[in-house]
C-alpha cells in the first residue's frame, strides 16, 4: 500500500503548458489511494479545463475565492485545513513571484498563505521556459518561497513546448508521485549511507556471447527506492537490467562480477549498510575470446573452462568495518527449496547479521515476491506482496535491527 493512501492533497494548478500533465498526475495520486482537491488559477484555465480536472479527481474544482458553495464563504480556510499537503503543479514563474510576496489576489495564492504552516506542507513543481527558470528574479522568488517554508521538488531537463531545450520542464507525473512518497515516508534511515547491488552479472565468453541469469533487478531496485524514501543516501550498483533509476538514487552500472566487486570495493568504505541483492554469477569463463568463436562445421563444441567468481558479500562482510558493526551487511539467497535451512546456512557461511531468503524460480522477473528474514533471533516471514511493498517492509525491519545494533532508537522506530 502506498504511503499516499488516505492522504488528502490539494493540487494547485497555475498557468503553463505543463497543466496537461496535471490530469495524469491526479490519476496517479488517486490510484495510490490519495484524495485530490484541485484548485486552479485563472491562467491555468487557459491550458486545461476544470471539467477535465473534475472528471479525473472526482471532485468539483475550485477556481475562485468567491465560490458560493462554501456555506461560510471561506474556501481558503476550509480547503487548506483539510489538506495533508498542498502541491502546486505546475508552479509558474508568476506564481513563484506571488508566493515570494505572499499575494492573495487569487484563491490559489490565498490558500498558500492561509494554510497552517506547521501542519500542511507546500510542495512546488516549477514549470517554465529555460530562460524564465534561469532568470535571477525567478531564482530569487523560489529561494524566498523555500525560505518561507515551501519545498521545491526541482525541475526536469529536456525539450520544451517552446522548442527550446534545457532546465525548467515540470517533473513527470510519476516523478512527482515518487517525490510525494519520499515526503510522506518516515525517515527511519536518516544518516545512513546504503550501498546495494542488484540484478544479474554478465560474464562474457566472447564479444557477442556470455553467461548470465534471469534476475531482473526489481527487488534490489525496490529496496533502493524504499531506502531513499526512508532518508538514506543510496548508491545502487546495477548489473545489466532494463529498469529506471529510482529518483534520488546514485546508480553505477556494471557488467561482470569482477566489475561489481571493483565498484563495491570503492564504495563500501563510505557505506554504513551493504545490501547484496544481486544474483552474481558463480562462475565466469576462464578466458574471454577476443573475437566471436566460430562454428567449424565439424560438430565440435568449444570447451569452456570456468573459474569461480569472487564472493562480493562474503568479502565485504569479512572487512574490519563490517565485523565491528559500523557496516551492517544484508545478504539475499535465491533458493529453489528448503528456504529456511539454506538461508540459515548461508547466513553463517557469509558471516552476515541478516540474510533474506526467497524462492528464486518463483520470483525472478516477477513484480511480487515473499521474503524470509533470518537473523540471530530466528526467522520472520514477509508475506507475499509486490516487490515495492516488500522493499518498504524490509527497510522498516532493517531500521529496527540497525537501531538495536547501534544502541539507539531512531525517531519513528518502535522497538
Ligand atoms: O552464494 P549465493 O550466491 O547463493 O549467495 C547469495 C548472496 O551472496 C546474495 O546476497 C548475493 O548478492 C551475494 N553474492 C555475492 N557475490 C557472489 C555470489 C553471491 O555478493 N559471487
Amino acid at each position: 500500500m502506498s504511503v499516499l493512501n488516505g492522504k488528502h492533497i490539494v493540487l494547485g494548478l497555475s498557468g503553463g503548458v505543463a497543466c496537461y500533465k496535471a490530469a495524469e498526475l491526479t490519476r496517479l495520486l488517486t490510484k495510490a489511494g490519495a484524495s485530490v482537491q484541485v484548485v486552479m488559477s485563472e491562467a491555468a484555465e487557459h491550458f486545461i479545463t476544470p471539467t477535465t480536472m473534475q472528471a479525473v479527481s472526482g471532485r468539483a474544482v475550485y477556481t475562485s475565492q468567491w465560490d458560493g458553495r462554501e456555506s461560510n464563504a471561506m474556501p481558503h480556510i476550509n480547503l487548506s485545513r483539510e489538506a495533508d499537503a498542498m502541491l502546486i503543479a505546475p508552479c509558474s514563474a508568476d506564481f513563484l513571484a506571488q508566493l515570494a510576496q505572499g499575494r492573495c489576489t487569487e484563491l490559489l495564492g490565498l490558500l498558500c498563505v492561509a494554510r497552517p504552516m506547521d501542519k500542511v506542507a507546500l510542495l512546488l513543481a516549477p514549470a517554465m521556459n529555460r530562460e524564465m527558470w534561469a532568470h535571477p528574479a525567478t531564482q530569487r522568488n523560489l529561494a524566498q518561497a523555500v525560505a518561507d517554508g515551501a519545498v521545491s521538488l526541482g525541475v526536469g531537463c529536456g525539450s520544451q513546448a517552446c522548442g527550446e531545450t534545457g532546465d525548467g520542464r515540470m517533473l513527470e507525473p510519476e516523478e512527482i508521485v515518487q517525490e510525494l512518497e519520499v515526503f510522506f515516508t518516515p525517515k527511519l534511515l536518516a544518516g545512513e549511507r546504503v550501498l546495494i547491488t542488484a540484478g544479474p552479472t554478465y560474464e562474457a565468453i566472447d564479444p557477442v556471447r556470455g553467461i548470465t541469469n534471469r534476475s531482473s533487478g526489481k527487488m534490489g531496485f525496490a529496496v533502493a527506492r524504499a531506502a531513499r524514501e526512508a532518508g538514506a543516501e543510496v548508491t545502487l550498483v546495477a548489473g545489466p537490467v532494463a529498469l529506471a533509476t529510482p529518483r534520488g538514487v546514485t546508480r553505477i552500472d556494471v557488467q561482470s562480477a569482477q566489475n561489481m566487486l571493483e565498484i563495491v570495493d570503492q564504495q563500501a568504505p563510505e557505506a554504513t549498510v551493504f545490501i547484496a541483492t544481486a544474483a552474481v554469477a558463480d562462475w565466469r569463463p576462464a578466458a574471454v575470446a577476443l573475437h566471436k568463436i566460430k562454428k567449424d562445421g565439424g560438430g565440435a563444441a568449444p570447451q569452456l573452462g570456468l573459474v569461480e567468481n569472487p564472493d562480493i558479500l562474503a568479502r565485504v562482510a569479512a572487512s574490519a568495518r563490517a565485523r565491528s558493526g559500523v557496516l551492517y551487511c544484508v545478504g539475499f539467497a535465491a533458493e529453489s527449496e528448503n528456504l529456511l535451512e539454506h538461508a540459515r546456512a548461508k547466513r553463517e557461511r557469509k558471516g552476515v547479521p541478516l540474510l533474506v531468503g526467497n524462492i528464486g524460480p518463483a520470483t525472478f522477473g516477477q513484480d511480487d515476491n515473499a521474503l524470509l528474514l533470518v537473523d540471530s533471533a530466528g526467522s520472520h516471514e514477509l508475506a507475499h506482496a509486490s516487490k515495492r511493498e516488500l522493499g518498504r517492509q524490509l527497510v522498516v525491519e532493517l531500521a529496527h535491527r540497525l537501531a538495536a545494533a547501534r544502541g539507539r532508537n531512531p525517531e519513528g522506530v518502535n522497538p
